[in-house]
């Protein structure tokens, strides 16, 4: 999508308070709410429809196996996921490392137990006996599927000792008559296949020093490391002064250092890590003034920019954006990058 095209979309949507919301569910399980940066909420299968493109992508690709570092990876519940899909439990040619800059999410992830609950958490499907499952519509018939491949590399667990979730989370979970959680552990058949450490993008070339990656997720991240805001939750707290071209070609030069030939970058598809509020940086001409909404976009799409720079990556799959204010249909975003 062009940029020009963006400004279309936006001078014609309403601010959050007035526009027509769309049915309630679903924020994605924010169960580590309360870490040291406050941003460590994940879920398993996040944005699964890229997360089924990526494995045909890297079964085509890498039919040999490869390395897949998932970086913003929180406790792990995302590079379950795409191993689940990837898994085809005779030869498991790929192995995922998952990294985050979160001491608590991958301490978490470490001591290896999960939550998956109902209501209203995204991951909710995973129970057979929610109540939400029932009503769940299951276009694409994937939902047992997928039940399966989580099964296959997860067992149920007693609770554990320790808090996993956000207290404050839970209890707000817990006033609802449906909500119930089950606990699940990583096989130990899979634990040399998923390693869960700490690791931060910008140092990137220091992990894994003498091997390639043929694969890179940075999933929901890029708005934590440019400060950047959703057009429709623009604050003031939002510091204009972090120059966020900067960031981002920082880290897509090193992601592009680290990959194989033919190797995938891979993104979220949250608006706010693909459409950058102007930073004081951007010049006015270079600035659509977002009326509706009252700020100023950078009319380069930044990440893309970056990534098209010198004719280094090629987008090779669009995703519909989740943002709580795309209500129109035709919305996409590139989540899926090759390295050409
Ligand atoms: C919203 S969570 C997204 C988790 C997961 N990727 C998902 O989409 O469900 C963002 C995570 O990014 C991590 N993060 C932010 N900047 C990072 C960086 N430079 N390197 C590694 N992790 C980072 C945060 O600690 C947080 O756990």
């Amino acid at each position: 999508m062009k940029i020009d095209s963006i400004q279309n979309f936006y001078s014609n949507q309403q601010p959050r308070k007035t526009q027509h919301r769309k049915q309630a569910v679903t924020f994605s399980s924010l169960k580590l709410k309360n870490d040291e940066n406050n941003f460590s909420d994940t879920c398993f299968y996040r944005d699964i429809t890229t997360l089924r493109a990526a494995e045909k992508l890297l079964r085509y690709n890498f039919p040999n196996g490869t390395i897949i570092m998932d970086f913003a990876g929180s406790n792990g519940e995302e590079a379950i996921s795409l191993y689940s899909l990837l898994n085809d439990k005779s030869h498991n040619k790929y192995k995922i490392y998952s990294y985050d800059k979160s001491a608590k999410a991958v301490s978490l992830g470490q001591k290896g137990i999960y939550t998956v609950f109902s209501s209203n958490a995204n991951d909710y499907f995973l129970l057979p006996d929610s109540k939400y499952t029932k009503l769940l519509k299951d276009k694409n018939g994937q939902v047992n599927e997928l039940r399966e491949r989580f099964l296959e590399m997860m067992e149920p667990v007693a609770r554990p000792v320790y808090e996993i979730n956000d207290r404050n989370y839970l209890y707000r979970l817990l006033a609802s008559p449906d909500f119930h959680v089950r606990y699940f552990k990583l096989k130990d058949k899979y634990k040399d296949k998923i390693k869960i450490e700490e690791g931060d993008i910008h140092n990137i070339r220091n992990l894994l020093p003498d091997k390639k990656a043929g694969a890179i997720l940075f999933r929901n991240a890029f708005y934590i490391e440019t400060g950047n805001y959703g057009i429709n939750e623009f604050s003031l707290l939002e510091d204009l002064s972090v120059n966020k071209k900067k960031i981002i070609e920082n880290i897509v030069d090193k992601v592009y250092d680290k990959l194989l030939p033919g190797g995938l970058f891979i993104l979220g598809d949250i608006e706010k890590d693909h459409i950058y509020i102007a930073d004081n940086s951007v010049k006015d001409k270079d600035k659509y003034f977002i009326r509706n909404f009252g700020v100023a976009i950078c009319k380069e799409p930044l990440l893309w920019s970056a990534l098209e720079k010198d004719g280094r990556f090629e987008p090779v799959f669009y995703k519909k954006v989740a943002s709580p204010c795309a209500l129109r249909e035709d919305m996409k975003v590139p989540t899926i990058w090759r390295k050409k």
